[in-house]
């Protein structure tokens, strides 16, 4: 159990990516603080299944797009469990819109989920992190396309796009202070924001033979990546992010 005695939060904890992530930080030995904003039932079978691993885990209802939620979920984590050492801004959406037909509300709501979240998560995890002292592991998770278009979904290439240079700045600006930042950058990932592909078979199929290694991703796949991440065996990486995506970044059609 490579994380026993040390604590973290997850946003966006009870489903798809983050929810295999709170499991896989539990089984390691952490205690989890699981935010989410809907289905509190979803919530509290995670936290039964991990007590049931002999780990220790709180749901903690708040809105990451608000810095008042961010601080009230660092403030739980503290409380309840002495202190904070990994943060995983993992919360994310999507509108598969384009540049073309986005709506201000839209675009305002994706930046904020995706990338405001991550930027006030950052920023309040680390001032606890230099209060307690001892450094701190911060874990993006973006995607696949911080870097690479998705025509169709512009709005959340912008936001992952300023999740990637959030990670190498305070990556550089909080190294010393033994706060390693970094970003996982997953590809495509059998979870609920999927779930128009998964339920479409030719859509599917189509996107199965982009992959290099011809299937999407299942969430544990991710949450493994960000459990060693969060552990010691990482402790030269900041500033950078470590893609998931079974080569689809660099797959070709083959024409
Ligand atoms: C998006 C998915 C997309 C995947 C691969 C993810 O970041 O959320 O909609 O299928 O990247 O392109």
């Amino acid at each position: 159990m490579s994380l026993q005695n040390k604590v973290a939060i997850v946003t966006g904890g009870n489903s798809g990516i983050g929810q295999a992530i709170v499991l896989e930080l539990a089984r390691q030995g952490a205690a989890v603080v699981i935010d989410y904003v809907v289905h509190p039932e979803a919530t509290e079978a995670l936290e039964q299944q991990i007590g049931k691993l002999g780990a220790r885990a709180i749901g903690v209802e708040a809105d990451i797009s608000k810095v008042a939620d961010l601080q009230r979920l660092v403030d739980a984590a503290v409380s309840r469990f002495g202190r904070l050492d990994i943060m995983v801004n993992n919360a994310g959406i999507e509108t598969r819109t384009s540049v073309l037909d986005t709506t201000e509300d839209q675009y305002d709501r994706v930046m904020e989920v995706n990338l405001k979240s991550a930027f006030f998560g950052t920023q309040i995890a680390a001032a606890q992190m230099m209060k307690q002292g001892g450094g701190g592991r911060v874990i993006n998770i973006t995607s696949v396309h911080e870097d690479w278009p998705m025509p169709g979904n512009t709005a959340y290439c912008l936001a992952k796009g300023g999740m990637r240079m959030l990670t190498r700045t305070a990556g550089v600006e909080l190294a010393p202070h033994g706060i390693l930042v970094v970003g996982v950058g997953p590809g495509a990932v059998a979870t609920p924001i999927n779930l128009s592909t998964m339920n479409d078979p030719a859509k599917l199929k189509r996107l199965d033979a982009a992959i290099p290694l011809g299937r999407m991703a299942r969430p544990e796949e991710i949450a493994s990546v960000v459990s060693f991440l969060a552990g010691e065996g990482a402790s030269y990486l900041t500033a950078t992010t470590i893609f998931a995506d079974g080569g689809i970044m660099q797959g070709s059609v083959g024409l």
